[in-house]
């Protein structure tokens, strides 16, 4: 189903004809280095792709992976959003675009779309977005699309691929900085 769409792309739910490529770029390691989700198997991705069917934006306690597909419907990436347990007025954001697709403005184009649509259809008052501080491509793209950093976390997650404690950015963006 398409959840919104712009003149270059689609966000629409992920679908069986997505398995392949979804899972070629989320088993590629070198870039998904700072994010802790990928997809080992095509019987993984199968599964994943069968459960996010079942979730909906906005579900309580649920990641929903959204595919960013091209106007000829071939998946490009993927964003994630959920509503914090903790404050669903909160929402929580992600962005992954396959490596032959980098630095067209997709992620940057794709998190404008689902934040204006979230602000736009549910009562929320904010974006967070945490992001791995040597992940600059993330930060550039996070900056583009309007959030702000908001704070500076040192030594706060641990890196299991780097065996090592790294820190971490939260980037905000809120509702009314949009309707302004
Ligand atoms: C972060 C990511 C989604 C950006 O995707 P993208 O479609 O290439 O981003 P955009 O084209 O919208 O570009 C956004 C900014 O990032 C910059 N950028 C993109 N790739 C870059 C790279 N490899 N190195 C440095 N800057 C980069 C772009 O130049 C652009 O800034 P500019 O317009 O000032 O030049 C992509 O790099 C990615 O999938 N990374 C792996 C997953 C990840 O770490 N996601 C972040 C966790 S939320």
């Amino acid at each position: 189903m398409t959840i919104i769409e712009s003149e270059r792309i689609i966000l629409r739910d992920l679908v069986d004809q997505d398995i392949e490529i979804f899972y070629n770029y989320r088993s590629d390691d070198d870039l998904l280095k700072y994010q802790d989700f990928s997809v080992r198997s095509l019987e993984e991705t199968q599964t994943f792709i069968q459960e996010q069917k079942t979730i909906s934006i906005g579900q309580s306690n649920q990641w929903k992976q959204i595919g960013i597909a091209l106007k000829d419907n071939q998946l490009i990436g993927d964003c994630a959003i959920q509503f914090t347990p903790e404050e669903i007025r909160i929402a929580e954001i992600g962005c992954t675009i396959s490596r032959e697709f980098h630095s067209k403005g997709y992620a940057t184009e794709a998190l404008r779309l689902l934040t204006k649509h979230t602000f736009k259809n549910y009562p929320i008052h904010k974006f967070k977005a945490l992001v791995d501080i040597r992940n600059l491509p993330s930060q550039k793209m996070l900056l583009k699309v309007g959030f702000e950093k908001e704070a500076h976390f040192k030594k706060h997650y641990w890196d299991e691929k780097d065996k090592d404690w790294v820190d971490e950015l939260q980037y905000g963006l809120l509702g009314q900085k949009i309707k302004d």
